[in-house]
């Protein structure tokens, strides 16, 4: 039940429709959050939790994924030959990270069924699952604390966060139950079952699934009987609601962590400017220039008539 959890799994084979027409060629994993792709966050977030073997569940359109985890042999001799030694570090940070693993989906047949095709690679340990989408700052360690809940409680355990209730049909929302087991645990909940992307008036809360999971790997025999539930689609909130009733003796119970920190949805327009601009602006190479310009910007009024060259309008 305690053993250290060392795989991550991140599902990375899906369209990325909401982020047409830059996800047209490029995938979305690969859109730069200031200067890095999105997926480099996310893997370092699980190499920050402790997780060194990371397996993407990948699909036909993504070859440059595979490539940026990649030595570069060409850059980097170029970079080595000038003696830029900073851009060489950024280069090779990607493949020093962590070991990176590919497994083909070939058919999109929901996220359930992407976390299946993991199962070769993962075997009989417990092991997390990070959403390319869903972005969390590295200030706030959020699976570093699920990993710690699941190896006190074992089963699975998931991420949520509270969210208006008008906005809880566009996640996995949870039910919960009373658990004592977490008493004085202020932030981890025991779930009692959970439904994926329900009519805001049925929903069982406002607290909704966001993409981090620790799963116990009693998930793969229940995904490999789950039927395709919403959207004709093997889900996986549907494996971890009939892990909610199942026995700890077979792997079941599911828990939740309530996340409170900085998360980004950067598969949303909207919410992945919100990203950038709030990311570089913490940064010590960038920050200081963007905040200065961001305050006169923001006095200016937002004046998208004035040209760029001139001092902005007061
Ligand atoms: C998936 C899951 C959903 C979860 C969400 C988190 O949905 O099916 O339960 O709440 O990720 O981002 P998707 O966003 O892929 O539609």
């Amino acid at each position: 039940m305690t053993e250290a959890i060392r795989k991550a799994v991140i599902p990375v084979a899906g369209m990325g429709t909401r982020f047409l027409p830059a996800t047209k060629t490029t995938p979305k994993e690969m859109l730069p959050v200031v200067d890095r792709p999105a997926i480099e966050y996310v893997v370092e977030e699980a190499v920050s939790a402790g997780l060194t073997d990371v397996l993407m569940v990948t699909g036909r359109t993504k070859r440059t994924l595979e490539d940026h985890f990649d030595r570069v042999p060409e850059l980097e001799a170029a970079l080595e030959a000038k003696g830029d030694d900073a851009r060489l570090a950024l280069v090779r940070r990607a493949t020093e990270l962590a070991q990176v693993h590919f497994v083909r989906q070939g058919e999109a047949r929901g996220l359930g069924h992407a976390v299946l095709c993991a199962k070769g690679h993962v075997g009989d340990e417990p092991f997390a699952v990070l959403l390319g989408d869903d972005l969390i700052d590295e200030r706030d360690p959020l699976l570093q604390r699920m990993v710690a809940v699941q190896a006190q409680h074992g089963g699975s355990v998931v991420a949520l966060l509270e969210v208006p209730r008008d906005q809880v049909g566009l996640y996995g929302c949870a039910e919960l139950a009373q658990d004592d087991a977490t008493a004085g645990q202020e932030d981890v909940v025991r779930l009692a079952g959970m439904v994926e992307k329900p009519d805001p008036a049925d929903a069982p809360s406002n607290l909704a699934i966001i993409g981090r999971y620790v799963l116990s790997p009693a998930v793969f025999e229940v995904l490999e009987r789950t039927p395709p539930g919403r959207g004709g689609e093997i889900q996986l909130t549907d494996a971890l609601q009939t892990l909610a009733g199942t026995s700890p003796e077979q792997g079941g119970g599911v828990r939740g962590v309530v996340f409170r920190g900085r998360r980004y949805d950067t598969g949303d327009k909207l919410d992945y400017l919100k990203a950038v601009v709030r990311l570089a602006s913490g940064r010590e190479d960038l920050g200081p220039g963007l905040r200065e310009w961001l305050a006169e910007w923001v006095a200016s009024g937002f004046d998208t008539e004035a040209p760029t060259h001139a001092p902005v309008r007061r």
